[in-house]
């Protein structure tokens, strides 16, 4: 276990809430993790049923509590709904995090995770005091390799057959943002 617990904060965009993620919102992420579309590039498995997304919620709490990961659950204002969330695995060691994405279907290519990723990054320098944060992408997935493009992140290389997706080995692309790369491109307040 890791010793250090780590910092969290809530945030509101113009359109979107960064909550803490509880069990309260396994309805709304089984929509996107019951999505085989939405899973087509992820690392975990498509969930078949509430109880794995209940299961899930419950282990990246206790991950996050263990000072392991950070989990956020984005709110859509307009809907009143958890419409996708976003992760930090922090190695406070090196002073780096792998983040990792996931929306709903019906709110892809409208800024959503752009807008949130901006706390997100302010967070992860600011408060976590990282000086990088990463991501890695598989070479064909568009959307991913737009958004952190569009984040500012730059490409370091191709990482050969590093991932097994329906039993074939798939490049993936490495994408870094550094602490002072970092430019925000909307406002957002901290709520806590
Ligand atoms: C990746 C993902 C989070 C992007 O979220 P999003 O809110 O749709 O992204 P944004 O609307 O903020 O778009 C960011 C940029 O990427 C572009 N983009 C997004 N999806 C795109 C697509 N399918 N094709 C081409 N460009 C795309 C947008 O046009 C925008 O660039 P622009 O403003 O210059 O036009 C979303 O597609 C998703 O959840 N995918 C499934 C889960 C997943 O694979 N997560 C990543 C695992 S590595």
């Amino acid at each position: 276990m890791n010793a250090f617990k780590l910092p969290f904060s809530e945030f509101e965009t113009q359109r979107l809430r960064l909550l803490r993620y509880t069990s309260r919102f396994a309805q709304d992420a089984f929509l996107w993790y019951s999505d085989e579309e939405v899973m087509k590039w992820a690392g975990p498995d498509t969930h078949k049923s509430i109880d794995n997304t209940l299961l899930f919620i419950k282990t990246i709490t206790k991950a996050n509590s263990d000072g392991k990961m950070i989990y956020w659950a984005v709110h859509d204002k307009q809907s009143k709904k958890v419409i996708g969330d976003i992760s930090l695995y922090p190695d406070m060691k090196h002073r780096f995090a792998s983040a990792g994405t996931f929306l709903m279907k019906t709110f892809w290519r409208q800024g959503i995770m752009t807008e949130a990723m901006q706390p997100v990054l302010w967070f992860a320098f600011n408060k976590l005091l990282l000086h990088r944060v990463e991501a890695q992408v598989f070479s064909e997935h568009i959307a991913s390799i737009k958004l952190y493009e569009k984040l500012g992140f730059k490409k370091e290389g191709l990482l050969r057959q590093n991932f097994l997706i329906n039993g074939t080995f798939c490049n993936s692309i490495m994408y870094s943002l550094l602490k002072d790369e970092f430019i925000p491109k909307c406002k957002w307040t901290e709520l806590y």
